[in-house]
């Protein structure tokens, strides 16, 4: 699959092709009532989102929103968050696409270690490079994320991905 460009689109930029007839572009405070919509319906955590909105790659379909990914910036640890494709949107590969480009938007901010919850997509993240780690082992600005604290459930597992080990355009 061709990631096209690795590099996110500045704020402002026409909207960048990621696969297929969807586009790519990062998200303004514009798109704000549909990301909270989408991960609403698809049963995502959003109370925090408008805090993070501009760390938001979203994915569009002709004026369609179809998918969204979001970062916390936390120093040089990241807390990937919010991964989410429309039902009917599904295995055409734009989550894999989004997660490459929210990737690189890491990378690019100094990110090396990724963090993320999962109660629901651990295999695929598991695929992506992704290893299950100890809530215990994640740094504590990490930890003190929404996310952390009291958005997602005791049950979600903890995984990390070392981003400083990977070749971002390979
Ligand atoms: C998980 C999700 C983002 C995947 O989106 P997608 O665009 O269909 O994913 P892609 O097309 O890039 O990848 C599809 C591949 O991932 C696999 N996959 C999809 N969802 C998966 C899951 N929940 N667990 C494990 N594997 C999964 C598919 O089986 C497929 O595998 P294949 O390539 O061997 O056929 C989507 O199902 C979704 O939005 N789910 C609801 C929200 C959610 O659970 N998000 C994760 C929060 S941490």
């Amino acid at each position: 699959m061709n990631l096209g460009n690795t590099t996110p689109p500045d704020k402002g930029d026409p909207a960048d092709h990621l696969i297929d007839s969807i586009t790519s572009s990062m998200a303004s405070r514009n798109d704000l009532p549909m990301v909270l919509v989408l991960l609403s319906e698809n049963g995502l955590p959003s109370e925090d989102v408008r805090e993070h909105i501009e760390h938001f790659v979203l994915a569009w379909d002709d004026g369609t929103l179809v998918g969204a990914v979001g970062m916390e910036l936390l120093g040089s640890d990241g807390l990937f968050r919010s991964l989410c494709v429309r039902s009917n949107y599904r295995n055409r590969g734009i989550a894999s696409e989004l997660c490459s480009r929210i990737e690189v938007y890491a990378l690019i901010a100094g990110v090396h270690r990724l963090y993320l919850l999962t109660t629901t997509a651990k295999d695929f993240f598991a695929r992506r490079g992704y290893s299950v780690c100890s809530r215990e082992s994640v740094p504590p600005t990490v930890q003190g994320t929404a996310e952390f604290r009291h958005l997602c459930p005791c049950t979600a597992v903890c995984m990390m991905r070392r981003l400083d080990e990977r070749d971002p355009l390979s």
